[in-house]
């Protein structure tokens, strides 16, 4: 016993020796001390699953810069719904993939009573009812030009009102159609204040929001851009959202926007990316009373399955470690592309 305790702890062999109280590495010592002090775990009731949808009934098709995530038809999409339930998984966040010739500048086909995404929805709630359904908030895949809302006459600028008058009838719409949480993610002023306005008067005040609330002008959506056509649609891969998603350089201002969207009814605040951003995650977790989501884009996913192609990082742990410290941040939900995977592990 003594002879093993030597073997494992060379600190007490003859030597050199430092006189000190406390010796961290104490509780690093075997798996089982290191799993008693572990302070943050990952759990399948952390994450939600963005899932893309297209219409048809074609095969499912690839997304090229990100390994494993597809774009489904309806059918297969309830299918890998009643999965990811299977696997405990709680929500998943559709995103719809729409074909280019029904978009035009203004969106319209986004406040379509029969449009894609709405049917996703119905389809999912009659088989997985349990399954919590989040919709995306944002006219992107439905414009020809790529951007959140409606553009001005000269073409340069998404207006902010109009945009959200849109917003507020799309969100109607997908509260009719029985999601559970609509999510704004176009960051205009003041939508959710009046999407929470228009969900009450029509009878939906159990209809929660989650607020794309700190979502950065990041470079790290190109993936997701190639996923739902949104770049292609405007003809570049560096659509610019400046006028209205932060500035990367700037944390007190995306406190500050995050703290309104909860002061106008966010049931859930986001941060978006969510590995560069941890400093946000956790500034947010300490200024709100709100569950905090974020959200590890498209871009974080491919640069791991990139670097991990290459033979330069292993995927798994990478994966893994990346949530963890998002979790640790101050997260409450995980919105990321590895969810299935990761709740497969879980298991
Ligand atoms: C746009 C939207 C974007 C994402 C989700 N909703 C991209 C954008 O702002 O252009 C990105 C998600 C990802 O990169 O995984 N409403």
């Amino acid at each position: 016993m003594v002879a093993a305790i030597f073997m494992n702890d060379s600190d007490n062999t003859e030597g050199f020796k430092l006189d000190l109280s406390r010796r961290p590495r104490r509780l690093r010592r075997t798996a089982a001390l290191r799993s008693m002090v572990e302070e943050t775990r990952v759990t399948v009731d952390d994450l939600i699953a963005p899932l893309f949808v297209i219409d048809g009934d074609g095969d499912k098709e690839s997304v090229g810069s990100m390994p494993g995530v597809f774009r489904r038809n309806i059918v297969d999409l309830v299918a890998e719904c009643r999965e990811l339930h299977g696997l405990g998984v709680k929500a998943v966040a559709l995103f719809p993939s729409i074909d280019p010739a029904l978009k035009d500048a203004m969106g319209t086909e986004a406040c379509n009573p029969d449009t894609l995404v709405l049917r996703a929805v119905r389809a999912i709630k009659e088989a997985v009812s349990e399954l919590v359904v989040i919709t995306d908030v944002a006219l992107d895949p439905y414009t020809t030009h790529g951007h959140d809302g409606v553009l001005n006459k000269e073409g340069d600028y998404v207006l902010n009102d109009e945009t959200v008058e849109r917003l507020c009838a799309m969100s109607l719409l997908q509260a009719e159609a029985g999601v559970d949480i609509v999510a704004p993610s176009d960051m205009m002023d003041g939508r959710v204040g009046a999407i929470r306005e228009v969900l009450d008067e029509e009878g939906y005040a159990n209809t929660a929001i989650m607020a794309y609330s700190a979502k950065f002008a990041s470079a790290y959506y190109g993936p997701f851009r190639e996923a739902v056509g949104s770049a292609s649609a405007a003809g570049t891969a560096s659509l610019d959202k400046k006028t209205y998603q932060l500035n990367p350089a700037n944390r007190r201002e995306a406190i500050a926007d995050a703290l309104l969207d909860e002061e106008e009814g966010a049931d859930f605040v986001m941060v978006k990316p969510a590995g560069p951003y941890l400093d946000i995650i956790r500034e947010l977790r300490d200024a709100t009373s709100v569950p905090v989501a974020a959200y590890q884009v498209s871009g974080e996913f491919a640069q791991i399955h990139a670097a991990a192609k290459m033979g330069w990082l292993d995927c798994k742990k990478s994966r893994d470690e990346s949530l963890l410290a998002i979790k640790r941040a101050g997260a409450d939900s995980i919105l990321t592309y590895f969810a299935r995977e990761v709740a497969e592990k879980l298991r």
